[in-house]
């Protein structure tokens, strides 16, 4: 039986962007955006909710595209395990020569690269850290996404998942795409205002956590005017 979430659609509707990133072009253009203010800025939200001295010894990148914050992780925690997935195979060739040309040669280290959709994926077993960056609003049944986290944690897991949230109109939509994808190609312009409309709003990611019981588990905070992040609560 298929779960259905009953958001009350008091703001504007949700409309749907197809789920891989398939098309050349559209890979092309999202692998040279400038994505540097943005995602450095996610990271170091994802580094300041982190664990006191966590060193995570495998972790899990889910819908890691071209690569960009693959390669943030792999910076940061060079010595781990890793699997970067990602259903479509051109953004998996991007993730893979992008990470392949910063990992030396001799290392002991596994780093995988699986061209999967996240609905087939079974981890052999769980990861310490599960991450994911703006993938959640591509998918049509977002507790498919859930479940695929839900399949890759072991009770001490750091999750940590951020995305886009919806504005409330389409206007707040162009103005975002005007403040913040300017300086880019028309697709990537095209791109970035379809995924704010495919975005989930926060109180439905919220609605999300408490289905699937990870309402106790995880935080979920807005961090800017239009991203959301979702991160394990700290254990006392
Ligand atoms: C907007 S990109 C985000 C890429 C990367 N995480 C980043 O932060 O730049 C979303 C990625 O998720 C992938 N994707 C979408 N639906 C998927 C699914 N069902 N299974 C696996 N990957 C999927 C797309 O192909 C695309 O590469």
């Amino acid at each position: 039986m298929k779960r259905s979430v009953n958001f009350s659609f008091h703001h504007m509707i949700r409309i749907p962007e197809p789920e891989l990133m398939e098309d050349l072009i559209q890979v092309e253009s999202y692998a040279k955006a400038d994505f540097e203010t943005a995602h450095s800025f996610l990271i170091r939200k994802f580094q300041d909710r982190l664990p006191q001295r966590f060193a995570p010894e495998s972790i899990l990148d889910l819908g890691c595209g071209p690569g960009d914050m693959s390669s943030r992780l792999y910076s940061q925690f060079p010595m781990a395990n890793f699997t970067f997935l990602d259903g479509s195979e051109f953004m998996i060739d991007l993730c893979k020569k992008r990470i392949e040309t910063m990992v030396p040669k001799k290392r002991n280290n596994k780093i995988d690269f699986k061209k999967e959709l996240i609905q087939d994926f079974v981890p052999e077993s769980p990861y310490d850290l599960v991450f994911s960056n703006s993938l959640l609003h591509h998918l049509q049944d977002p507790f498919e996404f859930w479940a695929a986290v839900q399949r890759s944690i072991h009770q001490d897991s750091f999750i940590f998942i951020s995305d886009l949230m919806r504005p409330d109109s389409f206007f707040s939509a162009s103005q975002l795409t005007k403040r913040y994808a300017n300086e880019e190609f028309e697709i990537l312009k095209k791109d970035f205002y379809n995924s704010l409309l495919a975005a989930y709003r926060i109180e439905e990611v919220k609605e999300m956590l408490e289905i699937v019981r990870l309402d106790t588990k995880m935080n979920l905070e807005p961090i800017s005017d239009r991203h959301w992040i979702c991160y394990s609560k700290q254990r006392n």
